[in-house]
C-alpha cells in the first residue's frame, strides 16, 4: 500500500510538471510531515527553493503548484502559509477507505519489495573460549531484528555468526587443554569443562609464566594451522563447548543465526593476499605484507598500512574478512552486506571496505555497511562490570532481568488481589525479562550508548517492553470483549472516523509500512520502537475519548476494528523486535 506521503510527493510532481513544464520532473517535492498539527498533516517547502531557479515570488509558485495539484481525494483543499509553505490535511474519508482496504490483511498495509536481494547480516559473532559480553548481546539482538524487519519485507537474509574461532590464542588453549584434562580427547562423550572464561584465564596465566608451555603452544598454533588431526579435534571439543553456552543464550533470546566461523574462510586467505599481491596493491613493511590505505595516517603523516600477513606468514581478522566480503559476493549472491558490532570497529571496516573496493572486489549493484553501535553502560556511567569490576556474564544478566520481573509480578498479583499458577508466572516472567532487557537495546538509536537500568528497563511506564506487552494486553482485551468477527468484514465502508482521537489514531495506523521502511533503510530499529510506542499512547487518548463497546452502530463495529488493527500492529511490531506477546499478564 503506498503511503499517503508517497502518493502525495507524486502528485506533487505531476503539480510541477503541469505547472512549469516537464524540466522540473526530477524536483524533490520537500514534502514533509508537519512539524506542528495547526499546520495540517504534511507540508512542502518546494516553491521556496524553487524562487530562485523559476525568478518568480514563492507565493506565486505556491498558487501556480497548489491550481495544478490534483490531491482532493486525498487532502482538503491545500493552504498556502507565510512565505510559500503548502499545508495539506489529510481527509476523513480518505483513511477510511484505506483502513476498510486493508482490513482483512495479516501484513496490515506492509508491502514485500518489488526487488527482493540476498541480503547478509553479520550479527552477534562472539569469540570462541571467551565469555559473550554484553557488546555481543547488542549485536545479538540488533542484528536479529534487523534480518527480521528485512525478511518481513521479503528479502533472502543470510544470518551469519562470524564467531571468533580461529588465530593464535588458541595454541594456549589447546596446549592447556591437552595438560589440564589428558583423558578429554580419547573420551567419545563431550567434555565438560565448565566455565571456559576461568579456563582461558588459567590457560593464558600458563601462558605468561611458563617458557616450555609457551613454546608448546606455538608448535600448537602451526599443529592447528597444518591441520594435524589430534590438534584440530582439541581445537574442535573447545569450540563445541562453546557453542554450547552461546546457544543457552540464543535458545533464550529466541535466535537464528548460522556459524560460519573465522576457520570457514581459511581456504580462501592465501588467495586474498595473492590476488591484492597481483593488482599491485600489496606492499611490503617490516616484513608484513600490507596495502597502504588512503586517508589513514600515522602520527608522522604518513599513510597508515593494513596488515593483510604477518611477517611469520600468519594472517589476520582483516584478510579474514577481505575473504569472507569476497566469500559474500560471489559464492552467496549477497546485494547488502551489513556487519553489526561496536562503534571500535569502524575503522577497520572502513579499511576492509576500502582495500576492497580498491582491489575492485565490491561490484557497483553491491552495498557493503557497517552498523555500529555505542557501549552498555552501568548506572556510574562507565563500561557495564559487576560489584566486583569483572565483566557481566549474559547468562546472569538476562537471569537477573526474569528475576526481577517475577518479583515485579508478584508484588502487582498481590496487590490486584490475583492469583495464578506458577507456570503463568514462569512464563510471564521470561517474557517481560527478556523483551525489557531487548526493548531497552532497541528503542535508542543504536549509535549512542547506553545505561543499563533494571528498574528503567522494567516500569510499567514509559517507553519500555512492559509499558508495550501490556498496551496489547489491554487493546486485545477490548477487541476479545467485543467479540467481534474480523473475518467476516468485506472491504468497504465499515471505518468511520469522526472524533480528532480517532482520526490521530488511523492516521498513525497508517504510517507502519513507513516505520518498516525506515528500518530497512536507515537500520535503526529505534524508528519502529518510536512508532509503536506513540501507536499506543494515540491509542490510549482514542479510548479515553471514544466510547467502544457502549457505543452505537455503526461506530461500534469501526472502533472495535480501531481497537484490533492497533493490538495487530502491536503483535507484529513486536515480533519484529524480536519481542513475544502475552494474551493476559
Ligand atoms: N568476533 C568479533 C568480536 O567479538 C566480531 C566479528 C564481527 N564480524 C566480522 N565480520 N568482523 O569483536
Amino acid at each position: 500500500m503506498k503511503t499517503p506521503i508517497i502518493l502525495l510527493k507524486e502528485r506533487f510532481l505531476q503539480a510541477l510538471v503541469a505547472a512549469f513544464g516537464q524540466e522540473l520532473a526530477a524536483t524533490d517535492p520537500l514534502l514533509v510531515p508537519a512539524s506542528n498539527p495547526k499546520f495540517g498533516d504534511y507540508q512542502s517547502n518546494v516553491a521556496m527553493s524553487l524562487a530562485k531557479p523559476l525568478k518568480q515570488k514563492p507565493r506565486d509558485i505556491a498558487q501556480k503548484i497548489v491550481d495544478h495539484l490534483n490531491v482532493s481525494d486525498i487532502c482538503q483543499t491545500p493552504e498556502i502559509a507565510g512565505p510559500g509553505f503548502i499545508n495539506l490535511m489529510i481527509k476523513p474519508s480518505y483513511l477510511e477507505a484505506q483502513l476498510s482496504s486493508i482490513v482483512g490483511f495479516a501484513r496490515l498495509g506492509v508491502d514485500r519489495v518489488e526487488n527482493p536481494q540476498k541480503i547478509v547480516v553479520d550479527f552477534s559473532s562472539p569469540n570462541i573460549a571467551k565469555e559473550m559480553h554484553v557488546g555481543h548481546l547488542r549485536s545479538t539482538i540488533i542484528g536479529d531484528c534487523i534480518a527480521r524487519i528485512l525478511e518481513f519485507r521479503g528479502h533472502e537474509v543470510i544470518r551469519l555468526n562470524h564467531v571468533g574461532d580461529w588465530g593464535t590464542q588458541f595454541g594456549m588453549l589447546i596446549t592447556y587443554l591437552r595438560e589440564a584434562y589428558p583423558e578429554a580427547l580419547t573420551k567419545a562423550d563431550a567434555l565438560d569443562i565448565g566455565d571456559l572464561v576461568a579456563f582461558y584465564k588459567k590457560a593464558k596465566q600458563r601462558f605468561d609464566e611458563d617458557e616450555a608451555f609457551c613454546e608448546i603452544s606455538r608448535q600448537a598454533v602451526v599443529q592447528l594451522q597444518a591441520g594435524d588431526p589430534e590438534t584440530i579435534q582439541a581445537w574442535k571439543l573447545l569450540c563445541d563447548q562453546s557453542r554450547r553456552e552461546f546457544q543457552v543464550i540464543y535458545d533464550l533470546l529466541d535466535i537464528k543465526v548460522t556459524e560460519r566461523g573465522e576457520s570457514f574462510y581459511n581456504p580462501f586467505l592465501p588467495a586474498v593476499v595473492a590476488d591484492l599481491d597481483n593488482l599491485g596493491l600489496l606492499q611490503e613493511d617490516q616484513g608484513a605484507q600490507c596495502v597502504f590505505l588512503e586517508g589513514f595516517m600515522n602520527k608522522e603523516g604518513n599513510p597508515q598500512p593494513l596488515i593483510v600477513q604477518k611477517s611469520n606468514g600468519g594472517y589476520n581478522y582483516a584478510t579474514t574478512d577481505l575473504a569472507a566480503l569476497r566469500y559474500r559476493i560471489k559464492e552467496d549472491g549477497a546485494k547488502r552486506i551489513i556487519y553489526v558490532t561496536d562503534l571500535g570497529q569502524s575503522t577497520h571496516f572502513a579499511q576492509v571496505f576500502q582495500v576492497a573496493t580498491r582491489a575492485g572486489w565490491i561490484p557497483d549493484d553491491v552495498q557493503v555497511v557497517h552498523v555500529p553501535f555505542g557501549l552498555v553502560q552501568g548506572e556510574d556511567g562507565k563500561k557495564l562490570k559487576t560489584r566486583a569490576g569483572e565483566t557481566v556474564r549474559l547468562r546472569d544478566l538476562l537471569d537477573e532481568a526474569i528475576a526481577r520481573a517475577k518479583a515485579d509480578l508478584e508484588t502487582r498479583l498481590q496487590v490486584e488481589g490475583r492469583s495464578e499458577t506458577p507456570e503463568f508466572i514462569d512464563r510471564v516472567a521470561q517474557v517481560v525479562g527478556l523483551s525489557a532487557v531487548k526493548y531497552a537495546d532497541l528503542s535508542q538509536n543504536r549509535t549512542s550508548s547506553y545505561i543499563f537500568s533494571y528498574d528503567k528497563m522494567l516500569a510499567l511506564q514509559g517507553n519500555t517492553a512492559p509499558y508495550m506487552l501490556y498496551a496489547y494486553v489491554r487493546v486485545q482485551g477490548i477487541s476479545r470483549k467485543g467479540d467481534i468477527d474480523f473475518g467476516h468484514l468485506g472491504v468497504g465502508e465499515q471505518i468511520i472516523l469522526k472524533e480528532e482521537t480517532e482520526i490521530a489514531l488511523a492516521k498513525h495506523i497508517l504510517l507502519l509500512s513507513e516505520a518498516i521502511a525506515a528500518v530497512e533503510t536507515e537500520l535503526l530499529p529505534n524508528r519502529l520502537c518510536q512508532y509503536l510506542f506513540e501507536l499506543s499512547q494515540k491509542f490510549n487518548q482514542f479510548y479515553d475519548r471514544c466510547p467502544v463497546l457502549q457505543a452505537e452502530e455503526p461506530f461500534h463495529t469501526s472502533r472495535l476494528l480501531l481497537c484490533d488493527f492497533t493490538a495487530r500492529i502491536l503483535k507484529l511490531g513486536l515480533n519484529l523486535l524480536g519481542i513475544e506477546v502475552l494474551d493476559r499478564m
